[in-house]
C-alpha cells in the first residue's frame, strides 16, 4: 500500500469533504512551519536555542528563546501566501496584521507557538497548537487593520484545529471536522505521513492528569473528584487510577488521545483574577475540538468549552477534557 502523505490526505479531503483549496494550503504551510520548529527544537544546545529570551509576553511569562523563534517561524511562513486575514498568538499582545504588500485571505490563524516551554531546557516533549477560524465579513476597520473582535468566535466555529508534538517522534494531529488524523514526520522524506487514522479517545479510563501541587487551592468539586480517584478500589469509584503530569498540554493530551485519560487544569485560588491557567483561543479550543472529534468531551466544569463566547484574545478558562465518562463525572460534581 502506498503511503498517504499529508498533501495527499488534504487533496482527498477536497474530493470527499469539499475542503477548500486555500484551507488545504493553510494546513500545508502550518505543517511546514512545524517541521522547521521541530528541527530547531531537536538541535537544542547545538543550535543555541535553549534558555530564556530575557523578555516577557503579555501574560507576564518569561519568554524562552524557542517561544520567540517558533512564533517568528509561524508568522513568516503564513504571512505571504494570501490565505490569511490575520494571526494571533500567545506570544503577541495584539492581532498580527498581514503586511500590506501581501494579499489577504479568508482565514484567521491562532496559535500557541511552543507549548510546554518549561520543558524545553530539560529535553521533555513540547509542541505547537493551532486553531483556524473564518474571518467574519467586514472584519477590517476603515484604516484596513484587523481588530481583536474578529477572533472572538466560539470554538464551534473552528474550521480546523491541530497540534504538532516534538517528542521521540514529531507528529501532527489534525482535525478538519471529519475525525482526527495523526501524521508522523518521516525525516528522510521530509513529509508528514498518515500513521494514525480516526483516533478515538476510549470512553472510560483509569488514568488522570493534574498538577497535584495546587490541590489546596482547588474548588470543592475538584477536591471531591480527585479525592475519589486517589481513594482507588476502596473508594466510591471502585477502581485504582494511575496519574501522569508532563506539564506540556500537548504531551498530556497526546497520551489521552492515544490511550485515554482525563486532563484537568481547574480554576484555583492562587490568583482570584485568573479563571484557570490555560488560554481559551489557542490551547483549550483547539484541544477541545480535537478531543470531541475523537469522541471525548471537554468542559470548564460548568460549560462545554467550545460553546464559550470569548471576551478577549488571551482569556483563560478551566479545562477538563478527555474520556467522556470521567469528564461527565467531574462536570456533574460542579452541578451538585
Ligand atoms: P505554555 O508553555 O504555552 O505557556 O503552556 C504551558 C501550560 C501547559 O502546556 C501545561 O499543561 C501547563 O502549562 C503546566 O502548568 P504547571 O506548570 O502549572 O503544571
Ligand atoms: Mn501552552
Ligand atoms: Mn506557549
Amino acid at each position: 500500500m502506498s503511503r498517504v502523505t499529508l498533501s495527499r490526505y488534504l487533496i482527498e479531503q477536497t474530493r470527499s469533504n469539499n475542503t477548500p483549496a486555500d484551507l488545504r494550503f493553510l494546513i500545508e504551510v502550518v505543517a511546514r512551519a512545524c517541521k522547521e520548529i521541530s528541527h530547531a527544537v531537536s538541535k537544542g544546545a547545538l543550535g543555541g536555542v535553549l534558555g530564556s529570551a530575557e523578555s516577557e509576553n503579555i501574560q507576564g511569562e518569561v519568554q524562552k528563546k524557542l517561544d520567540v523563534l517558533s512564533n517568528e517561524i509561524l508568522l513568516e511562513a503564513n504571512e505571504w501566501g494570501g490565505h490569511l486575514a490575520g494571526m494571533a498568538s500567545e506570544e503577541m499582545d495584539n492581532a498580527y496584521q498581514i503586511p500590506g504588500k501581501y494579499p489577504k485571505g479568508a482565514y484567521l490563524l491562532v496559535f500557541d507557538p511552543l507549548d510546554g516551554s518549561s520543558n524545553i531546557d530539560v529535553n521533555v516533549s513540547v509542541g505547537t497548537i493551532f486553531s483556524v477560524l473564518r474571518c467574519p465579513n467586514q472584519c477590517f476597520s476603515q484604516n484596513d487593520s484587523l481588530g481583536e473582535e474578529a477572533f472572538l468566535q466560539p470554538g464551534t466555529e473552528q474550521v480546523a484545529a491541530g497540534y504538532a508534538i516534538y517528542g521521540p517522534q514529531t507528529m501532527l494531529i489534525l482535525t478538519l471536522g471529519h475525525g482526527v488524523m495523526g501524521f508522523t514526520l518521516d525525516r528522510e522524506l521530509g513529509s508528514f505521513v498518515l500513521t494514525h487514522e480516526h483516533l478515538q479517545v476510549p470512553q472510560s479510563t483509569a488514568e488522570f492528569a493534574i498538577n497535584m501541587s495546587n490541590q489546596r487551592h482547588w474548588e470543592e468539586p475538584v477536591k471531591r473528584y480527585v479525592g475519589e480517584l486517589l481513594a482507588g478500589k476502596e473508594g466510591p469509584l471502585g477502581k485504582n487510577y494511575n496519574m501522569r503530569w508532563i506539564a506540556s498540554m500537548v504531551a498530556d493530551v497526546h497520551r489521552i488521545l492515544t490511550r485515554g485519560g482525563i486532563f484537568m487544569y481547574p480554576r484555583d485560588a492562587r490568583d482570584p483574577s485568573m479563571p484557570g491557567k490555560l488560554r481559551l483561543m489557542y490551547e483549550a479550543n483547539p484541544m477541545s475540538m480535537i478531543i470531541e472529534q475523537a469522541g471525548g468531551a471537554a468542559t470548564t466544569g460548568t460549560q462545554r468549552i467550545l460553546d464559550i463566547q470569548p471576551s478577549s484574545l488571551h482569556q483563560r478558562v478551566p479545562v477538563f477534557l478527555g474520556s467522556k465518562e470521567e469528564v461527565e463525572r467531574v462536570t456533574g460534581y460542579h452541578q451538585a
